[in-house]
């Protein structure tokens, strides 16, 4: 309800941009690159500074037609014309937002004070699962406080779902890649300097942000990470093949060879794939099932065995969660008591889906006997114990892996949020209206503005602390490789220690957080050992074995 209200207050917002940007005044900015000119419009930070604004720049031909399900091509000159930057493109493909939509959505925003200097760039890369979100200044990457500072904003969209990750592509991240050249490229342009460039992700952007880490094509196209609830490092066994062909199959395409089916599903709209692949989702539960996949190009091996390794992109980290993350997203089907009773009855069955492993009953007995322990039953009063498996199989655990595997190589600096602000996305409200946690993403809202995540705040809101707080701690790391302008007050992990700051209302730094609940997944989903490639190479036929039988087992 509130989103379909969300929705139409967007499309309302953009109606107004849309009049409001045709007619760009004189003093309105124009910036020369190789590709042509660029007119922007003029926006104001949260205090009101100028802010110079440039959206719906193409950094890649439209991945439309036959260019669907290809890898990005980089976008020709528009020569003597004048590109028009002066309102947001539309979002790529997804459920949800179906009139602002199209598939030609390769495009990035640009947000800067000072068009001549050599500011640190800071670009976004949007989380939502991979089947959702955008880099939209409305809707959820507006500019006003990171602008506070001097820095120079990029965000922007790239494909999403079957569109990004049908098998055998990466996509989705292949375009993030062509968006960090064109940063390289063209970025010193708008005031941005191309050597000093923080990539920032959260949750599924913050996984992207991880593979980039690893991934050779990646290399020197950033300086520093922040990674916001989210790393490949986790456990995932990832089954693109085994979705890509439910897809072929439900729209009645060719399943098994990659050029008969492709072709086929370059002929069916986007609409009807979006439309499909969301009736996969009906429990409503937060997950990912479009994913990475190791390909000898963007991805040559899992991102933790890279890390452990110490082959990969060593920038400094910034590297956080929430404390409750997805604590909440049960709550869906808390009333649905026939549901949890069979999920508790048949948790073998449920949990590798839910939790993204591979069919593993001794694994699932386990986490059962972990999480709701002595309470032999899932209902609404321990529906929490179902949240927190949510919150450390699909984001905790892989963030402290990766924290614990970075460390041995390069600075990482390790935070988890714990205020609890006055709004979130998902934590339900107490009494006094005041949420009771802090969810998945409920820290964004201090860091970017927009419908989604958290519209901009009131000058005197009692967060605006916050907002403050974070961009600092950002800017500060983008321009200088360390949050805090005092080092001591935040010292960074390393291979002997593990230190964690609690972000609440005041900071204090401690042991890092949930060590037995990650203990379990540890076990599980034991670390790489970094000894030779026969383990790795067993592990994977093992994946490959049990990802057919669950092809079968889902088709039969
Ligand atoms: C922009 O940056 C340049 C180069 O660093 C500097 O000389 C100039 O003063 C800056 N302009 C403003 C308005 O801050
Ligand atoms: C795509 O659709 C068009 C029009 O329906 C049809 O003529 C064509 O044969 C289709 N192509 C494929 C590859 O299915
Ligand atoms: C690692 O971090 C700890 C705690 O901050 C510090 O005492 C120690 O000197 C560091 N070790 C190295 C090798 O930097």
């Amino acid at each position: 309800m509130t989103c379909l209200l969300n929705h139409v207050v967007l499309l309302v917002v953009q109606l107004v941009l849309v009049v409001l940007a045709q007619e760009p005044r004189n003093e309105d900015p124009v910036v020369s690159t190789t590709l042509g000119r660029i007119q922007g419009t003029r926006m104001d930070s949260f205090s009101g500074k100028t802010i110079y604004a440039f959206r719906g720049i193409p950094y890649a031909e439209p991945p439309i037609r036959d260019l669907r399900f290809e890898p990005p091509k980089p976008i020709h000159s528009w020569a003597d014309t004048v590109l028009m930057a002066t309102s947001d493109s539309l979002v790529c493909p997804q459920t949800g937002i179906t009139l602002l939509m199209s598939e030609d959505c390769l495009k990035l925003n640009v947000f800067t004070k000072n068009l001549t200097g050599k500011q640190p760039v800071i670009v976004y890369i949007h989380g939502g699962a991979n089947v959702l979100g955008s880099g939209h200044s409305s809707y959820e990457a507006g500019p006003q406080y990171l602008l506070e500072h001097d820095v120079v904003l990029v965000a922007f969209n790239y494909r999403l779902g079957a569109l990004g990750f049908l098998t055998g592509g990466n996509y989705g991240y292949l375009d993030q890649i062509m968006a960090l050249e064109w940063v390289q490229a063209h970025i010193a342009n708008f005031g941005g300097d191309p050597d000093l460039v923080t990539i920032m992700g959260m949750s599924a952007g913050s996984m992207a942000v991880s593979l980039h880490l690893v991934s050779p094509l990646s290399k020197g196209l950033f300086h520093r990470a922040i990674l916001m609830s989210g790393s490949a490092t986790n456990h995932y066994s990832i089954h693109n093949e085994f979705w890509t062909r439910l897809l072929a199959r439900q729209v009645a395409c060719p399943m098994y060879n990659a050029f008969d089916m492709t072709e086929c599903l370059r002929n069916v709209t986007w609409k009807r794939i979006i439309e499909v692949c969301s009736q996969w989702e009906q429990y409503k539960f937060v997950n990912m099932k479009w994913n990475y996949e190791t390909d000898n190009y963007f991805l040559p091996m899992p991102p933790s065995v890279l890390i452990n390794k110490g082959e990969f992109n060593k920038v400094p980290l910034l590297v956080s969660f929430t404390a409750n993350e997805l604590d909440y997203t049960t709550l869906a089907q808390m009333d649905n008591d026939l549901l949890l009773h069979d999920i508790y009855e048949n948790f073998d069955e449920y949990a590798p889906e839910f939790f993204l492993f591979d069919y593993n009953p001794l694994k699932s007995r386990r986490i059962k006997e972990f999480y709701f322990g002595q309470k032999q039953e899932l209902s609404a009063d321990n529906i929490e114990k179902f949240g927190n498996i949510f919150s450390d199989s699909i984001i905790g655990h892989g963030v402290h892996r990766l924290v614990d595997l970075a460390r041995k190589h390069t600075k990482v600096y390790y935070s988890r949020m714990d205020y609890v602000g006055q709004r979130s996305l998902s934590a339900p409200l107490k009494e006094d209206k005041s949420p009771v946690g802090v969810g998945h993403a409920d820290d964004l809202q201090y860091v970017m503005s927009g419908l989604w995540y958290g519209t901009l705040l009131d000058k005197n809101h009692k967060d605006v602390f916050m907002m403050e707080r974070l961009t600092e701690w950002y800017t500060h790391f983008a321009k200088n490789g360390y949050p805090m302008p005092d080092e001591k007050s935040w010292t960074p992990c390393n291979s002997t220690s593990i230190k964690m700051l609690y972000n609440d209302r005041t900071i204090k730094m401690g042991p890092p957080a949930y060590v037995s609940r990650y203990a379990v997944w540890d076990q599980l989903f034991p670390k790489p050992t970094g000894k030779g490639t026969a383990i790795v190479a067993s592990r994977y036929l093992l994946v490959l074995a049990l990802a057919l039988a669950m092809f079968s087992r889902g088709l039969l």
